[in-house]
Order: structure tokens, then C-alpha cells, then sequence
């Protein structure tokens, strides 16, 4: 039997209006109140996704009848729950969820306390498998046909810091961070392969720097730009296009995957 290599025009058509087609789709975001999780919000609003918002601090930022806003510590397992069972009474389904929220600790890494490395690992790793857990039994409980899951890491997850470009003053990335985003990384192939059979697809993007100029110094991020084969930080902007992708229908048999998003940086 023949079969075309090429496109017919009809599938053109289809993917062209379906690649990023996100009407109604329940979008659960957390940490949506930072800097990403502000931009993929008001991204997913725009596109006419029904968005949760998830985060501990700073209340509804976002005004829009599109954007419900749920005040919730992901450090604790009974908290996840809650909010999960609450989307899922209302919209009986969360077609996409995307772990966003994470916490960082800066500096020496002897001055390091048990607390720090708690919160951090309950922030950054625990809650996603509170999350998945909670959503894995709901996804079963609500007869869901198929879901997906964006996990943030970083590039730190796999790469070291370049400590010459922080001087005194500067954020300097912490090991603790680092091994968290490793784990985030570890958990989305791990979780593809086991949820691949509920037709739950997890991935993960590893971002670059992004550009705050809030925290970060002009020195640093001069410093940090001259690593950079495309020479800049990244915009948060600059993580939509995989975003979507991932978190659209259209990726179906792309699962358990992590884009790198830092302009070259971690090819040299
Ligand atoms: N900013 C960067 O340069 C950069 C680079 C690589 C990866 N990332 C990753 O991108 C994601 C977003 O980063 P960002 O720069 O927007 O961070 P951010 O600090 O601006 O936002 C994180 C949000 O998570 C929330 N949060 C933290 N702990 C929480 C908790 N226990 N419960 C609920 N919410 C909590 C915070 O309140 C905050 O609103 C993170 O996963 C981060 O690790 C960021």
C-alpha cells in the first residue's frame, strides 16, 4: 500500500487550527502568582482555557472570569488534596496540569540548614507527587480519558552553575536547588513510563535564566548573557511555544520528555 509522505491539505488545515486549540481545556497552574506562572495564566486565559491558580502568597492576581485563584501550600499533602477535589467537583476533569511552583535558597552551601533543605525538597518535589497521586486517584474516581502533566525543572537540574559569573551579592544558585530540579527531571520519565497506560502524558521543561532585573544585577546578567550562544537571558515568553506543545493534544506520543529552553548555554 502507498502512503503519502506528505501533508494532505486537509490534515494542513487541521493541525494549523488545532495545534494550540485550548478552548475549555481546565488548566491547573501552581505557583501562579511568579514570574512564569503569571505569564502562563494570563497565556492560558487568552486562549480560552478555564486556568486554577495555585500559590501561597500574594491572593487573585489575575482578573478575568476565566481565572479561579486557590490559596494552597503544596508543602502539605492534605492542602493538594483539597484543591484537587475541589477542581475536580466543579469541572469534573483537569485536562492539564502544570507544576510551576518552587522555592530557591541562595548562597554558601555552608550555611545550609535542615530547614532549607526541607522546604526546598517539600516545595520542589514533594508536591509533585502529591499532585500526581491526588490527580491519578481523581482521574480514575471522575472516569477521565486522558491527561497531561508539565513539570518546570531547570537547567541546574543537570548542569552545574558556572560560579565565576556570581560575584559577591549575586543569587548564587544553590546545590540544593540543583538536585531538587534533578529529581523534578527523574520523576517526569518515571511517571511517563507509569502513567502512559492511563493515556497521561508527563513532561517536563528545563528552562535557562530567566531575565528579572529585580533580582538579578546588571554585572550578573552581562556576566551570564556572554555564556549564552543566542547572548540573553531568557523571557518567560520564551517558554510558550513548548509549553503549549507539550500540554496540547496534539504531542499525544511525546511523553516522559524534557525540552531545554536556555539559548544554547547547555551545549557548549
Ligand atoms: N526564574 C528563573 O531564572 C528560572 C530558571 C529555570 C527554572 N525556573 C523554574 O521555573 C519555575 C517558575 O520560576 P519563577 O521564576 O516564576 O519563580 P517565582 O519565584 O517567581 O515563582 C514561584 C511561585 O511559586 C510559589 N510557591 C513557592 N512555594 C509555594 C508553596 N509551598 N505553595 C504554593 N506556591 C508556592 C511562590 O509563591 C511564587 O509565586 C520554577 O519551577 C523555577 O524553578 C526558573
Amino acid at each position: 500500500m502507498y502512503f503519502s509522505i506528505y501533508c494532505s491539505k486537509i490534515e494542513r488545515m487541521n493541525i494549523l487550527n488545532n495545534l494550540f486549540n485550548f478552548r475549555n481545556k481546565v488548566i491547573l497552574i501552581t505557583g501562579c502568582n511568579g514570574q512564569v506562572g503569571t505569564y502562563l495564566s494570563n497565556l492560558y486565559v487568552s486562549i480560552g482555557s478555564k486556568v486554577y491558580g495555585l500559590d501561597f502568597i500574594g491572593g487573585e492576581k489575575i482578573n478575568s472570569k476565566n481565572f479561579h485563584y486557590i490559596s494552597c501550600d503544596i508543602r502539605k499533602e492534605k492542602n493538594v488534596k483539597k484543591a484537587l477535589q475541589k477542581i475536580f467537583k466543579i469541572e469534573k476533569k483537569i485536562d492539564v496540569i502544570i507544576n510551576n511552583a518552587a522555592s530557591a535558597v541562595f548562597g554558601n552551601y555552608k550555611k545550609r540548614t535542615d530547614k532549607d533543605i526541607e522546604n526546598i525538597f517539600k516545595t520542589n518535589l514533594s508536591s509533585i507527587i502529591y499532585i500526581i497521586k491526588n490527580y491519578s486517584i481523581l482521574f480514575e474516581k471522575f472516569k477521565m480519558k486522558k491527561g497531561n502533566i508539565l513539570n518546570i525543572g531547570s537547567i541546574y537540574g543537570f548542569l552545574s552553575p558556572d560560579f565565576n559569573i556570581y560575584l559577591k551579592g549575586d543569587r548564587i544558585s544553590s546545590e540544593i536547588y540543583g538536585a531538587s530540579k534533578a529529581s523534578v527531571i527523574q520523576l517526569t520519565k518515571y511517571f511517563a513510563v507509569l502513567l502512559a497506560k492511563k493515556k497521561i502524558n508527563v513532561n517536563c521543561i528545563s528552562p535557562g535564566g530567566i531575565i528579572n532585573k529585580k533580582l538579578q544585577s546588571k554585572r550578573f546578567i552581562s556576566k551570564y548573557k556572554k555564556r549564552v550562544p543566542k547572548s540573553r537571558m531568557a523571557n518567560a515568553t520564551d517558554l510558550s511555544t513548548a509549553t503549549l506543545y507539550l500540554t496540547s493534544d496534539k504531542s499525544d506520543y511525546t511523553t516522559g520528555q524534557n525540552i531545554i529552553i536556555d539559548g544554547g548555554l547547555s551545549i557548549k
